[in-house]
């Protein structure tokens, strides 16, 4: 493929293969090896229309060990100011030929509306509440370091599904991989139409957590949220919250994992957030630079051999 806009057209084993790589470049990383001929001569133009600490920061990290040019747009300074439009953006970016697009959009399908315009590869970084593919890759890399395997699994993903491109993407990258996948949360906050996604469906945490492997908790998006009904944060965390007597439900060495950013006392108790017995959460930051090192390393696979084969 030219892009990486979702997990969705994605096949099993186009997941093993991109977590593989992922899985040599985490080694090369943690060995302090950079490999800069990977993308070396290749151009990367991150542009974030959306506020980002890991994503951001992970992909010019991993662009820059793979030796691309990588360039960061300052979005809040660019001509979308002056009412320029996306698309006008992004053919002008196009005009000076890039390799590598990394997008973050806070419009679901903006991502994939670019890519048809551009010539180079475009990777997303997250769009509205729609997809982030990275972010489901490395949370797979995540969870197969730790458990040993990516399948049979059983894993809850707990909170704000609705508004969540996270939980989207893992709910098809995990269901792909059949693991077996249980969503908890206000029955407000999940998705009318989830009961169709081969998932199982709770509101009540110690019922949805029995014997769970992995346990992904996510934050309340109120970015996203258009007046709908929000339990107290109070509220929210006493029944919602993840904590040691909650996690106590789940199997005793079950894995806590977030992908970011975390508001401590709210979706997770902060000493547990820290527990490194239980919580994975820094090993996801750290996957993270892997797993974008081999999606940029694939990509820019198959843009060589595209443009090989075209006539001069
Ligand atoms: N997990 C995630 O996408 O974090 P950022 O918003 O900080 O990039």
């Amino acid at each position: 493929a030219r892009h990486l806009l979702g997990i969705e057209p994605l096949r099993q084993a186009d997941i093993t293969a991109l977590l593989d790589r992922a899985d040599h470049y985490a080694e090369a990383n943690r060995r302090g090896e950079a490999a800069r001929d990977v993308l070396a001569g290749l151009t990367q133009i991150n542009m974030f229309f959306e506020a980002s600490t890991r994503t951001q920061s992970s992909f010019e990290l991993a662009g820059q060990r793979l030796g691309a040019d990588v360039m960061n747009m300052a979005m809040q300074a660019s001509s979308l100011k002056k009412g320029e439009t996306l698309i006008d953006t992004a053919l002008t970016l196009n005009a000076m030929r890039p390799d590598l697009l990394v997008v973050r959009h806070p419009n679901s399908g903006a991502v994939d509306l670019l890519a048809q315009k551009v010539q180079c590869a475009v990777l997303n970084a997250g769009d509205g509440r729609h997809e982030h593919p990275t972010q489901a890759l490395l949370d797979a890399l995540t969870i197969r370091r730790a458990k040993g395997r990516l399948h049979r699994l059983s894993i809850a993903i707990c909170g704000d599904i609705a508004h969540s491109r996270v939980a989207r993407s893992n709910i098809l990258l995990l269901g792909k991989m059949e693991n077996r996948i249980r969503l908890i949360g206000p029955r407000t906050l999940i998705p009318s139409g989830a009961d169709r996604w081969g998932v199982e469906i709770f509101d009540d945490m110690a019922e949805g957590l029995q014997g769970a492997d992995v346990v992904m908790m996510l934050r309340l998006q109120k970015e996203r949220m258009d007046g709908g009904f929000i339990p107290s944060e109070r509220e929210y965390y006493h029944r919602w919250g993840l904590d040691a007597a909650k996690l106590a439900h789940a199997k005793p060495d079950a894995i806590v994992m977030h992908p970011g950013p975390m508001n401590r006392g709210v979706e997770i108790d902060g000493t547990l957030a820290d527990d490194i017995n239980r919580s994975v959460i820094q090993t996801q930051v750290e996957m993270g630079v892997a797993v974008r090192m081999a999606a940029m390393d694939l990509l820019a696979q198959n843009l060589r051999a595209e443009r090989a084969a075209q006539p001069a």
